[in-house]
This record gives C-alpha cells, sequence and structure tokens, in this order.
C-alpha cells in the first residue's frame, strides 16, 4: 500500500516536525512528509525539510488581500503535493475552513496540555502558572475551534516539585516528540475513526 502523504504546517522551530521526518525514515511511520508550509518565513522547520530534501514553502499571510486567499494559497500548496493527511504541528493560525472542507477530518493537531484544559497558544505556561499537578500532551483532529476537535490521543505530564516551566517545557516536548508520531501511525493504520465528539481506535 502507498504510504500517507502528509502535509505539514508550521510556524516555528519544527522540532516535532523533526521528530514526524525522523520516524517515516527509522520506518516507525508508515508515511512521507511530502510538503511543508510556513507562515513564517524565518520558521527553522522550513531549513529541517531542506536538509531532507523535502519541498518547504513559504506562503505570507500578508501577501493576499484577504484571509481567504492566504488559505485557497495553503490548499493549493497541500494539493500540489498530493496530501493526504494536514498535520499542524506548532502553526499558529487558525486553519481556514478552505482547507478543512477540503480534509474532513483529515487535519491534525498537537496541543501542550491536556484539552479541553488550557487550550489557546500557551498551554503550557499556562497550565504551570495555574500550578496544576499533572498537565500533558494532546493530538486531535482540527475544526474550525482552536484546539477544540476530537480527541486522539493524550498522554500526561506530572509536574514535579521542583519543576519550572523551562523543565516542564523540555518534558512536554519529548512527549510530544513520541506521541505525534505514534497518533499518525495508528492514522496510517486506518485505526483511527471519529464518531460524533469520540475518536475510536481499532485494536490492533
Ligand atoms: C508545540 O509545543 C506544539 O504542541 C504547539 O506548538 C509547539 C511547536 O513546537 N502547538 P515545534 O515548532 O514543533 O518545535
Amino acid at each position: 500500500m502507498a504510504r500517507l502523504k502528509l502535509g505539514v504546517l508550521i510556524s516555528g522551530s519544527g522540532t516535532n516536525l523533526q521528530a514526524i521526518i525522523d520516524a517515516s525514515e527509522a520506518g516507525t511511520l508508515d508515511a512521507v512528509v511530502a510538503v511543508v508550509v510556513s507562515n513564517k518565513a524565518e520558521a527553522r522547520g522550513l531549513q529541517r525539510a531542506e536538509h531532507h530534501g523535502i519541498p518547504a514553502v513559504y506562503i505570507d499571510r500578508l501577501a493576499y488581500d484577504k484571509p481567504k486567499d492566504y488559505n485557497h494559497a495553503v490548499l493549493e500548496a497541500l494539493q500540489d503535493h498530493g496530501v493526504d493527511l494536514v498535520v499542524m504541528a506548532g502553526y499558529m493560525r487558525l486553519l481556514g475552513s478552505e482547507v478543512l472542507e477540503a480534509f474532513p477530518d483529515r487535519v491534525v493537531n498537537i496541543h501542550p496540555a491536556l484539552l479541553p484544559s488550557f487550550a489557546g497558544a500557551n498551554g503550557i505556561h499556562d497550565a504551570f502558572d495555574y500550578g496544576v499537578k499533572v498537565t500533558g500532551v494532546t493530538v486531535h483532529f482540527a475544526n474550525e475551534v482552536f484546539d477544540a476537535g476530537p480527541i486522539i490521543a493524550q498522554e500526561p505530564v506530572v509536574v514535579a516539585e521542583d519543576d519550572t516551566v523551562e523543565s516542564l517545557e523540555a518534558k512536554i516536548h519529548e512527549v510530544e516528540h513520541r506521541l505525534y508520531p505514534h497518533a499518525l501511525q495508528l492514522i496510517a493504520e486506518g485505526r483511527v475513526h471519529v464518531v460524533g465528539r469520540r475518536v475510536r481506535i481499532d485494536p490492533r
């Protein structure tokens, strides 16, 4: 069977992208990154993609009058590379309905907290400042509301007494880099089904 083609959307450092590329190259993830799209020219993830011979596309929101036109450009980049599954990995924009409608139940996101707690751009800091004893990582399908789609996988991370926000951040990223490729592999195996709000995962 052909390997699942991923289109990864980023805005920044791209360490999750790197984990996905590494898993793909190691053969533990039965998928290939077909294209990386960034809305930031300086995103380090673009260089990571190039380093692995993966097409890397920068699309500037300001080059388009309307969000709709920008979203169409993103959609075109994904479709031009035959993408099956859209993977948001630190993409700091709400994904346009143009893309969501073209990929129904085929857009995933990772969030550095246990949703629905601490949604938004600062999940790690917000959880730390709140003083929770347990936080974690969530992989979920994306919809038109930030951090709100059906949950595919979650893993808890305990906040230790001596944790700082930086040490917590490091723990969260370590889990992310394992959990995201794992969740993508479940999708690649065809075991993930959206049933209303719930995601059903077929046993092996
Ligand atoms: C990750 O913490 C992810 O959960 C959040 O944005 C961050 C992206 O980091 N959505 P990176 O660009 O993958 O290093």
